[in-house]
């Protein structure tokens, strides 16, 4: 099966297959053809080029595109979306005065969504959860990072893990799972943190990857869940399973996870709404991706991760969602987009970088995702018509998408 898009009013992320990320200053390039064509054959992208090269070209099926604009579909390296239930009580609470850490001292926040998730079958969670990755495909994400960490008991754990895997078998999109067990202390280890810790070592790693369930490690470094010393023993641990980090650090205060976890060559760190000179310079040189999630900061009202400071030191930076009962309950990678640009100050250019190419490298998928390169997957999103590809960051909560490509396929 053949697929001609022609007419394209601008393609976007045109890159060569050699760049797997894009750092500092080269962050405010995107690359792109004007009037231009893509072929697609099977689940690939084989040509595109500018529509005067496309004379002779012939397609089992042919796409005109006059007046809009084809980008790769968005990489969200970063989601929660596997859950069950929501937390729309504790969303009223945090209205009338309680912050996110008042919520979760009383024993909310994720531990309620691990109460909920006990009490869910592993089916209904696998609909509930199919139904909202269903959803944020439609608006244009074409490969997703999900976690576990909702489960806290090594059963539990492993039922979500399944969910996810059910879903990498049955969504088209292209998913990575990521162990977290570390997402929270358990009411039942509130004393003895330490013996919580070494289930997670000494019982759920094994099954875990015996069972190959898991890409990725994560664990929430933070005052209050997990400390630097607690992160070692883990990343440790995890080292034997060849599961590479991608931790949650610097949400609410910066204690040196970020350098902890350069140290243990994290594929990425996530969050960093709070981050000082010394997380900048620990990344600097590193493998690390810095990723920033806009719409988390939105919801609960703290502060937005400084890409301004991260982009301009250098570095790259990726976005994604956090998409999560309790800090994002939403999956919309075009409002990262935008936020991004209106609150963190990225140009279109910047934040489109961010959340494909870059958010497909921290998720090690840069290979394959994330931009418009031939022998790439042909994941694509197809605007509707609009003025320029400034439009798409400007109009927020417009739905600009027309159709969305996913492995070659309409979806
Ligand atoms: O990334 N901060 C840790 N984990 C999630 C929130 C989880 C929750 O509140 O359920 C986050 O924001
Ligand atoms: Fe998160």
């Amino acid at each position: 099966m053949s697929t001609l898009i022609i007419n394209i009013k601008e393609l976007l992320q045109v890159r060569d297959i050699k760049v797997t990320k894009v750092s500092g200053e080269a962050m405010k390039t995107l690359p792109s053809i004007k009037n231009a064509f893509v072929l697609i054959i099977d689940d690939t992208i084989v040509d595109f080029g500018k529509m005067e090269d496309s004379i002779g070209i012939k397609a089992d099926k042919v796409i005109d595109a006059k007046n809009k604009i084809v980008l790769p579909t968005w990489c969200d390296s970063h989601s929660h979306i596997v859950y069950a239930g929501n937390r729309e009580q504790e969303f009223v609470d945090r209205i009338n005065g309680l912050s996110y850490e008042d919520i979760a001292k009383r024993g909310g926040g994720i531990l309620n969504s691990a109460e909920t998730l006990k009490n869910t079958t592993e089916d209904e969670l696998y609909n509930q959860s199919i139904d909202r990755v269903n959803k944020i495909m439609k608006l244009g994400t074409g490969a997703l990072e999900i976690k576990s960490g909702y489960g806290l008991s090594t059963e539990a754990e492993i039922k979500m893990l399944r969910v996810i895997k059910r879903i990498k078998q049955n969504a088209p999109i292209k998913i990575k799972a990521t162990f977290l067990g570390a997402h929270a202390v358990p009411k039942i280890y509130k004393e003895n943190k330490q013996d919580y810790i070494n289930l997670i070592i000494n019982d759920m790693l094994p099954k875990i990857a015996k069972q190959n369930l898991a890409d990725y490690v994560d664990v929430f470094c933070e005052k209050g869940y997990f400390s630097l010393d607690d992160t070692t023993q883990i990343l440790n641990a995890a080292k034997q399973y060849h599961l590479r980090a991608k931790i949650h650090v610097n949400q609410f205060n910066a204690f040196g996870g970020v350098a902890l976890a350069v140290k243990h060559n994290a594929l990425s760190v996530d969050h960093l709404e709070e981050l000082n000179n010394e997380d900048i310079k620990a990344l600097k040189n590193s493998e690390t991706m810095p990723v920033a999630l806009p719409s988390c900061s939105y919801f609960l009202s703290i502060p937005y991760t400084p890409g301004r400071k991260i982009i301009d030191a250098g570095l790259p930076l990726a976005l994604a969602t956090d998409y999560n009962p309790g800090s994002t309950p939403s999956g919309n990678m075009n409002f990262v987009v935008s936020t991004a640009c209106i609150k963190m100050k990225l140009t279109p250019e910047e934040a489109i970088n961010a959340a494909t190419i870059n958010g497909a490298y921290a998720m090690g998928i840069a290979n394959n995702y994330g931009s418009i390169t031939k022998g790439k997957k042909a994941n694509l999103i197809i605007t509707k018509p609009v003025p320029s590809y400034n439009y798409l960051p400007y109009s927020f909560g417009e739905n600009n998408i027309d159709q969305v490509i996913i492995n070659g396929s309409l979806i």
